[in-house]
């Protein structure tokens, strides 16, 4: 496609991140790193290229977050945005712009965006009925719903699916409803919103995806074969919430854009916002409206029915857009085998990574390019990052570029010796390096960033047989001249090492061109021989990778073992939130029912447990000198009306931990007809101890 040279310029975009939690190792393997191997590689080039980052910052994450901590989502979008913003200026990866959808030039583009759509009559209005809190008047977002699953029947399912089951769920299938923040009861309401009929869309989308773009990945192109295959339905492109851009229509307050409405938008906006500072750039629209522009959006998968299907039927609506020419999404990629998780802090934090390994970013970058989850889901494990650091970043291309500088400064006094008449030893190195522009560029052309990197690793091989072979160390005894040729071949090659890792590792390409003494580098000469001039000064050698000791691998390893250690903590107790008698169970015989030592307390203390939505703690007098217990009933009671009462309980549980705290037992609860927990107490006062049989 490169090669065939249709396109003047290219507009490169990567998925704009929630500004809800900072960004890990995830988010760089299947987006940004890519993005920015390519764009780095197209400016190599010399090509006209633009890279458009930034933070979104509407929708409900935000809001859920800033609620949890009692700051305004003004708070989390400002404290998020910027430790995202500083992660990426730290790994390196080279936006042109990376601006936030909060900014003014956004809500102002975003609206006007909508509005051109409305004029032109491209929407339809549609009243339905949604989920309302009559006492905080209300209409909750999927996300704030909970209820109980209808799949597995466990309680506190989301309104848009199921954690336990995994179930995509829709609010209308929970079973009894609440408000997720607060426990209310909810009532169906009347509400008018905007839709998208990508229906009216499907054809045209069928051909432009199905038939135009068969290049596409596999991945991408199979989920939006099974999008078209299912029939397009109208999108909604309005919410009732309080965060985000005010829809821009009389009578429509209250709501605002859809997030996934305005967040794309943000491509554009942010491409205005550069735009604007800098003059020499062109306009905005040259970018996003010439046909002679081409637009490659880096995305998750989770993101590809947006960026494929209903973004592009946005920019079609509209009229005056391009299209993207391709959409290279990539699948997730693990940590040590389970899914990184968010919530269950399963994850490896970029900021907490850059404090963990100062100036080993481009480590990070190798590896998660050498495993990139571009095909299929793909797995980071600390012992693979350490056997890729020591036994390729170190042993391979460190050690060849340390050996060659080490040597030049030795016998040439670090001046590019002359080479003389070359040996089928040197021929052959040569040979196997002239081709490395054109693999590594097949593979960068088609988005295929592991394979590109294998290519320039190669290089780096070539180089440390090419030493290996030749020993020059020896050959100085008695023939200099031939120490010359071949230190002279090697620092070529360490040239070429520099020019190729750029888009991969361009600290340490960085730090390569400068021992080189390299200023001008240019993807184009690469594969050469003569990239640097005989005589030129070289400065002396500098480690380029550094050793990863077992230690420091340990130490992470236990980290992850503490998080897991902590999850299945938090997984218990999320269980004994949702224990629920079944209907009818099993039959037990009396010997059974006879080991259950449940008697009668009275309780004297009762608190919520921190951290933990559901759980309260009881200190119960048993009679028998007191015990604790924690039980999963926050969300039905308040702890001081529970003081005093008189319950329940299974008295010979062996004790567990919840959430830090020893339970020892558990409180007898019934559920009632709105599935809520209430608890059993005897019907007269009993001593506390008595046993209940
Ligand atoms: O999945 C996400 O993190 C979304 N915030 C991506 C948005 S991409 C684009 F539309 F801005
Ligand atoms: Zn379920």
């Amino acid at each position: 496609m490169s090669e065939e040279k249709k396109y003047k310029r290219t507009l490169v975009t990567s998925a704009l991140p929630y500004a809800n939690g900072p960004v890990h190792i995830g988010h760089l393997a299947g987006v940004y790193v890519p993005a920015d191997i390519y764009v780095r590689y197209l400016r190599l080039k010399g090509e006209d290229v633009l890279f458009i980052g930034g933070s979104d910052e509407h929708g409900v994450p935000v809001t859920i977050r800033a609620r949890k901590e009692g700051i305004t989502v003004q708070d989390v979008v400002d404290r998020y945005h910027y430790l995202i913003k500083d992660s990426f200026e730290k790994f390196g990866i080279s936006f042109d712009i990376y601006s936030r959808t909060t900014s003014d030039t956004h809500h102002k583009f975003a609206s006007d965006f909508f509005r051109k759509l409305y004029d032109d009559g491209k929407f339809i209005e549609q009243v339905s009925e949604q989920f309302y809190d009559e006492e905080t008047k209300e209409f909750l977002t999927d996300r704030n719903i909970r209820g109980e699953c209808p799949r597995c029947h466990s309680l506190g399912a989301y309104g848009d699916q199921c954690e336990k089951c995994g179930a995509t769920l829709s609010p209308d299938e929970l079973i009894n409803p609440y408000n997720a923040v607060n426990g209310n009861p909810l009532v169906k309401k009347e509400t008018k919103h905007w839709y998208l009929p990508l229906d009216q869309h499907e054809e045209w989308l069928r051909k432009w995806i199905l038939e135009d773009h068969e290049e596409w990945r596999p991945n991408v192109y199979g989920q939006c074969k099974s999008w078209l295959d299912g029939g397009l339905k109208p999108r909604a492109v309005t919410r009732d919430l309080d965060w985000g851009i005010p829809v821009p229509v009389e009578g429509a307050e209250g709501k605002v854009l859809y997030v996934w409405f305005d967040a794309p938008i943000g491509y554009i906006s942010n491409t205005k916002e550069l735009c604007d500072a800098h003059p020499e750039l062109g306009s905005w629209e040259k970018w996003w409206q010439d046909n002679d522009t081409r637009m490659i959006h880096f995305i998750g998968k989770d993101n590809i029915v947006f960026h494929c299907i209903v973004f592009p039927a946005m920019l079609k609506a509209h009229g005056d857009y391009i299209l993207p020419d391709n959409v290279p999404s990539n699948e997730f990629l693990n940590l040590e085998g389970d899914k990184i998780s968010t919530s269950r802090n399963w994850a490896i934090w970029l900021n907490e990574y850059l404090v963990d390994f100062p100036g080993k970013q481009d480590v990070l970058r190798y590896v998660l390019t050498a495993n990139a989850p571009e095909t299929k889901d793909n797995d980071f494990t600390w012992k693979d990052f350490q056997a890729r650091n020591n036994n390729e970043l170190v042993a391979i291309f460190g050690n060849f570029i340390n050996r060659a500088i080490v040597l030049t400064h030795k016998y040439f006094g670090g001046k590019l010796p002359k080479r003389g008449q070359l040996q089928d030893i040197d021929n052959a190195a040569i040979n196997e390096f002239a081709e490395v522009k054109k693999q590594v560029e097949s593979y960068l052309d088609v988005f295929r960033f592991r394979d590109a990197q294998k290519e320039a690793m190669n290089l780096a091989r070539i180089g440390n047989k090419y030493l290996a072979d030749t020993e020059p160390w020896k050959v100085a005894k008695t023939d200099i001249d031939r120490v010359a040729t071949i230190l002279n071949i090697s620092l070529q090659i360490a040239a070429n090492l520099a020019i190729a890792f750029e888009p991969f590792l361009p600290f340490s390409a960085a730090k390569l061109r400068s021992m080189l003494n390299m200023c001008d580098v240019k993807w184009e000469v690469l594969g050469s021989i003569d990239i640097l001039e005989e005589g030129h000064e070289i400065k002396p050698a500098e480690l380029l990778f550094e050793k990863i000791e077992d230690a420091v691998i340990d130490g992470q390893l236990n980290r992850l073992a503490e998080i897991k250690k902590a999850n299945e903590e938090a997984k218990k107790a999320e269980e004994e939130a949702n224990w629920k008698p079944e209907e009818v169970g099993a039959p037990v015989d009396f010997e059974t029912f006879e080991k259950l030592d449940i008697r009668c307390g009275k309780i004297l203390d009762c608190q919520k447990v921190p951290k933990a939505d559901k759980l309260l703690q009881f200190k119960i007098d048993d009679g028998m000198g007191g015990r604790t217990i924690v039980s999963g009933i926050a969300a039905y009671y308040k702890p001081e009306d529970l003081i005093g009462m008189e319950v329940c309980f299974i008295a010979n549980f062996p004790p567990r931990k919840l959430k830090g705290v020893e339970s020892q037992g558990m409180i007898l609860s019934a559920v009632d007809k709105d599935g809520k927990l209430v608890v059993i107490s005897p019907s007269k006062d009993v001593a506390p101890g008595s046993k209940v049989g």
